[in-house]
């Protein structure tokens, strides 16, 4: 089968990790036998199209790639560009473009990877954090007081939006995906005591969906105390579900636990797969490192996993999964990992290690 891929590397180490995720699929295509191949249509939409054409993608952006299977992404942001602009300018409009509602985002350790969390009870943390990824913190609703600007007494409202249906539809998707996983637990986040609406809507579908799901251990939380239980007690953490706000923060957290930012992947699921679903590394465009080889590649890669498992290659998926881990294992580490290795080395590492796992 072939699979038709829009590739969006974007800004900074976006490229730079999207080139190597993109050279182990294409690895992956070419041993495969002609059971799978992929065809890779890339838009340079970002910072530098910006500052060229004033626009962070082609107005017709979102139709140019709805026809693709898979929309493959580096990150969006740039010195130069206010990030306001440029991840509303393509990131967002691309996931609220196409209903990408659910944001998974696993946490994972990997072999051989210094933690920042040394546990007494983890030895193998794997969790997976489920992100509402169309409303809540981030519904751009709002406004500024432009005419108050400058004189020191501006004002902005910037709203949060939660609908029952938005909180439905992503605290029944984390109840199933927890009833694919050998311990059935979500735990919901969230701040209704001082948010009062919004979150007191989310707490009480997360009541009356959970009923549904008998089988399913449930667990609700505030997200301060939530921040404080990551690190004190991530083993009482399976599936997490929250806000986009909330969900977004904890995801940094979890992964840096994990051993860095640099290893955590996700995607942005159309669950009901009417529109492409889109696949990026948890981090941003880390300008700090940027046009020095040295970025760690393995949040991309493993975003690349993720794609291979809803593009239906299950078994590719599980396969990229283990050559990530078996090349951690090694001892393979990019600099963010206390290693020494650059963003190809621990790439070209991966795909040898495909052949062996
Ligand atoms: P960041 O994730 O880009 O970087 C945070 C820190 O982690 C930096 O010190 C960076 O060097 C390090 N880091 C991140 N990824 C790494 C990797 N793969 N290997 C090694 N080190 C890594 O977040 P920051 O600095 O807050 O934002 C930079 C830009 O990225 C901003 O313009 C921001 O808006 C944008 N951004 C974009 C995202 C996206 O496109 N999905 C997500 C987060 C931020
Ligand atoms: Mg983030």
């Amino acid at each position: 089968k072939k699979f038709r891929l829009a590739v969006i590397p974007g800004d900074g180490i976006g490229k730079e990790v999207v080139r190597e995720g993109m050279r182990v699929l294409q690895h992956m295509a070419e041993e495969s036998d002609g059971n799978f191949s992929f065809e890779s249509d890339y838009f340079p939409w970002g910072c530098e199209y910006y500052l060229e054409h004033g626009k962070m993608m082609d107005e017709d952006g979102v139709e140019k790639i709805k026809d693709h299977d898979a929309i493959y992404f580096g990150a969006v942001g740039f010195p130069g560009v206010p990030d306001h602009v440029s991840l509303w300018g393509l990131r967002l409009a691309i996931c609220q473009g196409f209903d990408q509602w659910a944001n998974i985002r696993p946490v994972e350790f990997l072999p051989g990877v210094p933690r920042r969390l040394n546990h007494p009870n983890v030895d193998d943390l794997n969790w997976i954090l489920v992100r509402e990824n169309s409303e809540g913190e981030y519904s751009g609703i709002g406004g500024r007081n432009f005419a108050g600007r400058g004189t020191g007494n501006e004002v902005a409202v910037q709203s949060s939006l939660f609908t029952e249906k938005g909180c439905e539809r992503i605290i029944r998707f984390a109840f199933d995906l927890a009833r694919t996983r050998d311990r059935k637990k979500v735990t919901s986040v969230t701040k209704s005591n001082a948010q009062q609406y919004g979150m007191v809507l989310w707490d009480e579908v997360f009541a009356r969906v959970s009923k549904d799901y008998p089988d399913v251990e449930t667990d609700q939380w505030l997200v301060d105390a939530m921040a404080a239980q990551f690190v004190l007690h991530p083993e009482e953490l399976e599936v997490v579900v929250a806000s986009n706000l909330f969900a977004d923060i904890l995801s940094d957290l979890g992964s840096a636990l994990a051993g860095s930012l640099g290893i955590a992947a996700s995607a942005n699921l159309n669950p009901e797969r009417r529109t492409p679903s889109m696949f990026e590394s948890v981090h941003g465009s880390a300008p700090d490192i940027a046009g020095k080889g040295v970025a760690n590649p393995i949040g991309t890669i493993g975003s690349a996993a993720l794609m291979l498992d809803h593009l239906g290659l299950k078994d590719e998926a599980v396969q990229l999964n283990k050559a990530i881990e078996e090349t951690t294992r090694q001892g393979i580490l990019p600099r963010d990992l206390g290693g020494s290795f650059d963003t190809v080395d621990v790439t070209d590492a991966i795909i040898k290690n495909l052949a062996k796992v």
